[in-house]
């Protein structure tokens, strides 16, 4: 066992209930795990001392929604997007090609480098997809890649129908629903379904969801990216943890996700890549609705795996306070994936902690683009 004091914190944002943020504490954590929260100059002894030097410190992020085992770029389709063309669905299939040539080693190592990037950006739990591989053997071994990484996998075989099925759509659904899922099912903890005209129709995304939920997975759907495509209602209807992109909603959609346990999952780097308008997160929260912000890091909408910048958007483009955002970021994940004791510090949680090079939470918005993450400090899977 190893103990850690994080001492002098200036101010400590824990999310308790009733007092999400306290000034002057100290949090000790023992082999990764909250142990005692409280005032500094009541702190324990620990094995070793990390000192804030007065800055603030924040719970770990809680990257909701990211897709990280793939090979290749698509720069060059950035490139073209900001020179006026539209983003499209069909570019994943250029990623599909390079992922399926590359060797395990070659993913793992890749997976590994974003991983570490996205946890010196203060990330500590995170959620990854398959959807680059598309035949059952590369779908099971993206996932079983990225179980090496996170408890939370998520099976995304329908992410868009592969060149080879161009003409049989009916029958790489029934591959998804069937030998796909019963493959990638024990390596994953989620069943996700990409909703778009290019990608699966909702009457498509019912099918594969009911049989992963069959399969013991909890559900998870990308809609409204690019137009109101009645995912979120479906979202809704098959009670799934989270709806994410959700760009475009109708009235109708607020209201469901208002009366309901689906997280609407904001991705605003998504918007920042693609040069979408933003998705109206105050509308969201104003009317009741569980909010989480994650990066959708991926090769295609957004290459990003800021949470910090992914929240800052969210402050300055989408109408939520620096706190509400860091909320988002942080709770509001760990609600969309099921999980307590991660997004927030209190006894017992194992997300771990982010000491900033800043006076206050407030200034991942305030100083965007610069890095603040002085350290991380536990964040046990
Ligand atoms: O969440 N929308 C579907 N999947 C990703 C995009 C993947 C890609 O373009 O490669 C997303 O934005
Ligand atoms: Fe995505």
């Amino acid at each position: 066992m190893s103990s850690v004091v994080v001492a002098n914190i200036g101010e400590l944002v824990t999310f308790e209930p009733g007092r999400p943020v306290r000034l002057g504490a100290a949090v000790v954590l023992v082999d990764g795990v909250v142990q005692w929260v409280g005032d500094d100059a009541d702190a324990p002894p620990a094995d070793a001392r990390v000192d804030a030097a007065g800055g603030a410190v924040i719970p770990g992020f809680v990257d909701s929604h990211s897709h990280l085992v793939f090979a290749g770029d698509r720069a060059a389709e950035f490139e073209a997007r900001m020179a006026g063309r539209p983003y499209t669905a069909g570019g994943i299939r250029s990623t599909v090609a390079a992922t399926r040539a590359a060797t395990d080693d070659e993913l793992r190592a890749r997976l590994a480098a974003l991983v570490a990037q996205a946890r010196a950006q203060g990330t500590t739990t995170l959620e990854i997809k398959s959807g680059y591989g598309l035949t059952i053997a590369d779908e099971e071994r993206a996932l079983r890649l990225a179980r090496e990484v996170t408890d939370e996998t998520t099976f995304l075989g329908a992410h868009v129908v592969p060149a080879e099925y161009a003409d049989d759509r009916a029958a790489y659904v029934d591959l998804v629903r069937g030998p796909m899922l019963a493959a990638c099912a024990p390596h994953a903890r989620w069943i996700d379904v990409f909703i778009d005209s290019g990608a699966f129709t909702v009457d498509e995304a019912r099918l594969i969801l009911q049989a992963g939920r069959d399969a013991g997975l909890g559900l998870r759907v990308h809609a409204g990216q690019l137009a109101a495509d009645g995912g979120v209602a479906l979202a809704v209807e098959l009670g799934a943890a989270s709806v994410d992109h959700c760009t475009h909603l109708t009235d109708a959609d607020v209201e469901a996700l208002a009366g309901s346990d689906t997280v609407a999952t904001l991705l605003p780097l998504v918007e920042f890549s693609t040069r979408q308008p933003y998705p109206d997160a105050r509308r969201l929260l104003d009317a009741g609705v569980a909010v989480a912000i994650a990066t959708d890091c991926n090769p295609g909408s957004n290459f990003s795996s800021s949470m910090p910048l992914a929240l800052a958007l969210a402050v300055r483009e989408m109408g939520v306070t620096p706190l509400e955002a860091l909320a988002a970021a942080t709770v509001g994940g760990a609600r969309a994936l099921r999980r307590s004791g991660v997004g927030e510090v209190r006894v017992g949680s194992s997300g771990g902690v982010v000491v900033l090079d800043a006076p206050s939470y407030t200034w991942m918005a305030y100083r965007v683009g610069v890095p603040l993450v002085r350290e991380v400090v536990g964040g046990v899977r």
